[in-house]
């Protein structure tokens, strides 16, 4: 790998590479040996480093434990057929990761601190990377306020973290969920269309309500009028109507702008398959669920990639969706994006580095 910044590295003593099952992954608890490190301070990202994965030393009065400045990202590393490793549009979370930067009042990441952190550290752990379809491994960047310090205020300070998890599948069955009308992910003007750890934090009660009733997930809808679908859990949402794709548009703040979400939009643009960037009311849904117009309905999203839609509860009903078949959109979409990940498909479009 040809490297443009020399980032020194201390290795583990202790690899916990020979006792991890990766036969048996679940989502996010398996954490690879090393994590790459970067502080903020004067102005500037200093003192870039491979070091150990482990504990960090913080202060009580951190203020990202009390005020939420607090942002992250997540993509994901493949192995070809041939043992190489293939980083799907990492340069896109560099650039959303300062979007949301922007937004939170934090410090952006130049691009070439991001990508090479990214790369040195995928290079040295290159052994967690499972290989296999379905497997590979999710990374982590985030970055967080280090100042020790309770007034409001943005921090001064800061830290850069990656770490690696190998991973298999996000969801290991079909989706089923509930429009919610009651809570609110996002409004206008907040943070929705930030990935920022206080709305992960916010969603988590009206999920729970949701799983207690029996679903898996959310339809999000608007904060004004919750009369219009947003996103799904934690992923982009789309429905495929008559032929139609249609998906929330991300000019309203929103909507996070996920690179699933626009992975799937290109390709569908390049087949030219009719696709609509716009909000589908409630009441289009469950017109569309009660004439059997809708085709199928799919979540999109780092973690799951496509995660089909199985069933939906609208105004208090539920309503069954076909079952996945191989000749819809979401199949050929995730056949086409799982051949580009692992290199089955020769990448045209420099998604991968
Ligand atoms: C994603 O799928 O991109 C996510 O952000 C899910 C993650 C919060 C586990």
């Amino acid at each position: 790998m040809k490297t443009t910044l020399a980032i020194p590295v201390q290795k583990t003593t202790h690899s916990k590479l020979a006792e991890t099952d990766f036969s048996n992954l679940v989502f996010g608890k398996t954490i690879s040996d090393h994590m790459f490190v970067a502080d903020y301070k004067n102005g500037e990202w200093t003192d870039l480093r491979i070091e150990p994965y482990g504990a960090l030393d913080l202060h009580p009065a951190n203020a990202a434990l009390h005020y939420g400045q607090s942002i992250f990202e997540g993509m994901k590393a493949y192995k070809n057929e041939k043992g190489e490793i293939l980083i799907f549009r990492a340069d896109a979370n560099a650039q959303r990761m300062n979007e949301s930067a922007v937004r939170m009042c934090m410090p952006e990441i130049p691009e070439e601190i991001f990508m090479e952190g990214l790369l040195q550290l995928v290079d040295l752990d290159r052994n967690w990377v499972p290989s296999g379809k379905g497997a590979s491994l999710y990374i982590r960047p985030y970055m967080f306020a280090t100042d020790n310090y309770i007034g409001v205020k943005p921090s001064d300070t800061y830290k850069f973290i990656i770490f690696t998890c190998p991973v298999g599948a996000y969801y290991s069955k079909p989706v089923s969920v509930k429009v919610e009308t009651e809570f609110t992910r996002a409004t206008e003007g907040g943070t929705g269309g930030a990935k920022t750890a206080g709305n992960y934090a916010a969603s988590l009660f009206p999920a729970l309500q949701a799983q207690r009733a029996g679903y898996d997930q959310l339809l999000w809808t608007d904060g004004k009028s919750h009369s219009k679908i947003e996103e799904s859990g934690t992923m982009n949402v789309m429905f495929d109507i008559n032929g139609t794709l249609v998906t929330a548009p991300t000019n309203t703040g929103t909507i996070l702008k996920g690179i699933t979400r626009d992975s799937v939009i290109r390709l569908a643009k390049d087949w030219g398959k009719p696709l609509e960037e716009r909000f589908l009311t409630v009441s289009e849904l469950q017109e569309a669920l009660e004439n059997g117009t809708l085709r199928e309905a799919f979540g999109t999203g780092t973690a799951a990639t496509i995660a089909h839609i199985s069933k939906i509860n609208v105004n208090g009903k539920d309503y069954a969706l076909p079952e996945k078949k191989s000749d819809s959109f979401s199949y050929k979409v995730l056949h086409e994006l799982d051949g580009i990940k692992y290199g089955d498909i020769v990448d045209t479009r420099s998604w991968i580095s």
